[in-house]
């Protein structure tokens, strides 16, 4: 399962210095891929490092995904086992917060906007291209897009940028999964709700306590919670799922 003829399977994490990406490479290593973690924050590769410890499957590597000529350099930093790339999860996102709050849509300037845009929405565009070249060789593939529950519904705490480009790359995730099937590629969304990590601090505990009471599972969620999602689709229970959203919020959001 996770062998190529040529190498270990290869898995590459956005955003995997912390939190939710930090529980996603935690997951793939221990299902047996060797994982490249990316992230901006040179943490990453004490991080993969702390992972890894004597096994070595997992490296870090720096990469800022808002400078987005940087990002054509990703398959030369990752090097020969770039080619043995079978799961790529785009997990880097930022929301913006002044003070723990969001920014009304009406104050929103076009820096901030286009900032939101070139993180979560353009790099993930451009890492996507990258990865389709190993995966449509091997002809096999798993991309799993992290989205948010903001892209499905109306969320008071992100602002109007963030749930933009979560919303966007839900749509761009339905229109490449139906043109890879042919090459055995699965392309998903998954949309967590309020999960516990360092974006979500941001807000204060009074409010993420607050927002808890009302989750009908009682609880925030833990990036193991979506880790766990990650792991049904890499695995081969989810061979004939393509194009989806799932939704990992508590049942705060029931589409
Ligand atoms: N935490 C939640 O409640 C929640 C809910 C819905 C969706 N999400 C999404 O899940 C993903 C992970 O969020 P998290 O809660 O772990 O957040 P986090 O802020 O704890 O971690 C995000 C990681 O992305 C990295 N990153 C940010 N900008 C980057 C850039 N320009 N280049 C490279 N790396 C960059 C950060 O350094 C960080 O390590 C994000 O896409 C977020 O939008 C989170």
């Amino acid at each position: 399962m996770t062998t190529l003829s040529h190498g270990v399977k290869l898995a590459l994490v956005t955003g995997a210095a912390q939190g939710i990406g930090l529980a996603i490479s935690t997951r793939l290593m221990e299902m047996g891929f060797s994982v490249a973690m990316l992230d901006k924050n040179p943490d990453v590769i004490d991080a993969a490092q702390l992972l890894s410890g004597n096994k070595g499957r997992a490296n870090g590597y720096v990469l800022d995904l808002s400078d987005l000529q940087s990002v054509h350099s990703l398959s030369g930093l990752i090097g020969e086992s770039f080619q043995n790339l079978s799961v790529l999860v785009n997990n880097a996102g930022i929301s913006p917060k002044h003070q723990g709050r969001k920014r009304l849509f009406i104050d929103i300037p076009l820096d901030e906007w286009q900032r939101v845009m070139d993180v979560n929405l353009t790099a993930n565009f451009l890492i996507t291209q990258i990865c389709l070249g190993p995966m449509m060789k091997n002809r096999e593939g798993r991309i799993i897009n992290i989205t948010s529950q903001a892209a499905r519904t109306r969320t008071p705490i992100p602002g109007a940028h963030y749930a933009a480009s979560k919303a966007a790359i839900a749509g761009y995730t339905r229109i490449l999964a139906g043109e890879v099937a042919e090459w055995g590629i699965n392309v998903n969304c998954i949309a967590p709700g309020r999960i516990e990590s360092k974006m979500t601090e941001e807000v204060g505990s009074d409010i993420n306590t607050e927002l808890a009471k009302s989750i009908p599972l009682g609880r925030l969620g833990k990036p193991q919670d979506v880790a766990g999602v990650v792991e049904f689709l890499v695995s081969e229970n989810s061979s004939y799922l393509t194009g989806m959203t799932i939704d990992v919020n508590g049942g705060n959001f029931m589409a």
